[in-house]
């Protein structure tokens, strides 16, 4: 009931009467009443004027469920969202709770996480309650080689999030980094749950950079935030709600042809690689060539400094720009 008091309040640009709040969620008053109290003592500041009614005028920077789902959009994507405030690793209890039978579309977000995981088995490190830590549970009906195709929508997806909410020049490195100005904003780390020829579930975990005042110095030339690039603090749930509708839309695209021919120019429009000098670090060999940008299965097209074609494949290599991180 919160979630969709806090929709209600927010979609009204004056204040929301009591009665109004119960008709539309068919609950008394005192029940309403309740609630509002309960969201005061979580931060948002609601005032509750006689005859008028209620008006929200200040938010908390929360990513608990309620204020999450109050800003979904979407059919099924980020429904439910499981928050915690600390968690060892949002993937790693999705997959949990993808063992235990969790719906397509369940949303795993945390505030804090202490063995967060990223690529190649590494760590992700956040500083609590600034960042985004969230992982999306699905189950598409796909053979287990056509999933890493899953983690360039979610890229595409955040960045086009990005832009719209921000206006930011978000582009993606391949396959799935969103860059702002050379620097890594997001990464994402995919993983599965298949039998040979089925998928049973997919968890796609991405770590978002948002509020994040400062880096280790070792990470500081290559790793930004949203709060370094605009300059002033913004809301995670917001973002949050529109990367799954973002996602939500392209899925569907791709699901349609269990590929990404209808996704591809999207996706080489914010690609970063295009048209650069790439090294590619595949296990045994390493070439310099120039990316041209993917194709419809993702794979990323390469033409070789002694002009040969060649594809690269995403779970195999490692690209690096020549001159940089991109
Ligand atoms: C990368 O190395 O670029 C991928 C980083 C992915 C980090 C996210 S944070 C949410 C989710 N839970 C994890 O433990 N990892 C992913």
């Amino acid at each position: 009931m919160k979630s969709e008091i806090l929709a209600a309040l927010r979609e009204s640009e004056s204040y929301v009467s009591g009665q109004e709040l119960c008709e539309k969620l068919n609950v008394s008053r005192t029940a309403v009443w309740k609630k509002i109290k309960e969201l005061q003592g979580e931060g948002y500041e609601i005032e509750a004027v006689p005859n008028r009614g209620y008006r929200i005028v200040g938010w908390p920077d929360t990513i608990a469920a309620e204020e999450v789902e109050s800003r979904l959009t979407t059919v099924w994507a980020g429904r439910p969202v499981k928050y915690f405030e600390e968690i060892t690793s949002t993937n790693q209890y999705a997959k949990r709770i993808g063992e235990e039978g969790a719906p397509e579309g369940t949303l795993v977000v945390a505030d804090e996480q202490t063995q967060g995981k990223g690529r190649s088995g590494r760590s992700w490190t956040m500083p609590r309650g600034t960042a985004i830590a969230m992982t999306l549970l699905i189950r598409p009906k796909l053979p287990p080689s056509r999933i890493s195709m899953v983690t360039l929508v979610m890229g595409l997806a955040v960045a086009r999030a990005c832009r719209k909410l921000y206006g930011l020049p978000a582009g993606i490195k391949w396959p799935n980094d969103v860059v702002i100005h050379g620097k890594k904003l997001c990464g994402i780390l995919t993983e599965l749950s298949a039998e040979m020829t089925y998928v049973n579930y997919v968890v796609i975990g991405i770590g978002i950079n948002v509020n994040v005042k400062q880096f280790p110095e070792e990470i500081q030339e290559k790793a930004t935030s949203l709060f370094l690039e605009l300059g002033r603090e913004t809301g995670r749930a917001e973002l949050i709600a529109s990367c799954m509708e973002y996602f939500e839309g392209y899925y569907e695209k791709f699901i349609q042809t269990g590929d990404l021919s209808l996704l591809m120019d999207e996706y080489n429009e914010l690609l970063l690689n295009r048209d650069q000098k790439v090294r590619v670090l595949e296990p045994g060999q390493e070439y310099t060539g120039t990316a041209q940008g993917i194709n419809q299965v993702g794979e990323l097209l390469v033409v070789k400094e002694d002009g040969t074609r060649t594809v690269v494949y995403a779970g195999e290599v490692s690209v690096r720009g020549i001159y940089g991180y991109v």
